[in-house]
């Protein structure tokens, strides 16, 4: 697939086929190509955790529900309009489903030492890039993928569901899986209305 075609259809895919496994291989794929981003000093401490095993599943299902319910009730309550309510719709899928999904990539970062202040997000940043890369790999093979982070609010929590050091943090969440609806382009603001040349006023 065509680079630009795929940033332009990458939507965050959040209904995924539970009975059709991804192979081993294409996951594999996946972090191969997430690994293969630029980091910070090329520090490459991005590590990747593939959950397909049902029990640990259900320990990320179990702490994304715990975050999720609370985080979208008022927004369920009071949408902003239809496609935000259709939006809703799917993270209340992936809630209710995400134990069944075929994989669940947990993406983090091992800050070797405890960072200090704005550190965290500086040294965090390494990690994004490869979270990309694997969206946009993941779309090019099919694959429907959705960057999460509401599990992942207890890092001490993920931590012990996953067997992470302490010097990890795990910063995003993709289920991925064959999806069930359509693919589609990203609506976005024009870009007239989030750049300037130079200054910004
Ligand atoms: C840093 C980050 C955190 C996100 N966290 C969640 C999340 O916890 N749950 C979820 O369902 N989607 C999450 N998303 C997905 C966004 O809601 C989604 O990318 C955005 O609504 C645009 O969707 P679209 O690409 O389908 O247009 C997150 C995205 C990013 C970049």
């Amino acid at each position: 697939m065509d680079l630009i075609e795929a940033i332009y259809n990458c939507r965050a895919m959040r209904r995924l086929d539970p009975d059709r496994p991804v192979a081993k291989e294409r996951l594999v794929e996946l972090i191969d190509a997430a690994n293969q981003a630029p980091t910070g000093s090329n520090s490459q401490r991005a590590r990747w955790v593939v959950v397909t095993d049902p029990a640990q599943k259900q320990k990320l299902a179990d702490l994304n529900r715990r975050w999720a319910a609370p985080y979208i009730q008022p927004s369920l309550d009071n949408p902003r309009d239809d496609a935000h309510a259709r939006m809703l719709k799917a993270v209340v899928w992936q809630m209710d489903h995400m134990h069944e999904i075929p994989a669940l990539i947990v993406a983090c970062f091992d800050y070797e030492e405890a960072p200090e202040g704005l550190e965290v997000y500086r040294q965090g940043g390494s990690l994004w890039p490869g979270v990309q890369n694997l969206l946009l790999v993941a779309r090019s093979l099919g694959l429907g993928a959705a960057p999460t982070t509401l599990a992942l609010r207890d890092q001490n929590l993920v931590r012990e569901a996953l067997g992470l050091p302490p010097t990890f943090a795990a910063l995003c969440l993709i289920p991925v899986g064959y999806p069930l609806g359509n693919f589609g382009p990203v609506t976005r603001q024009p870009v007239e209305e989030v750049m300037r040349f130079d200054r910004w006023s």
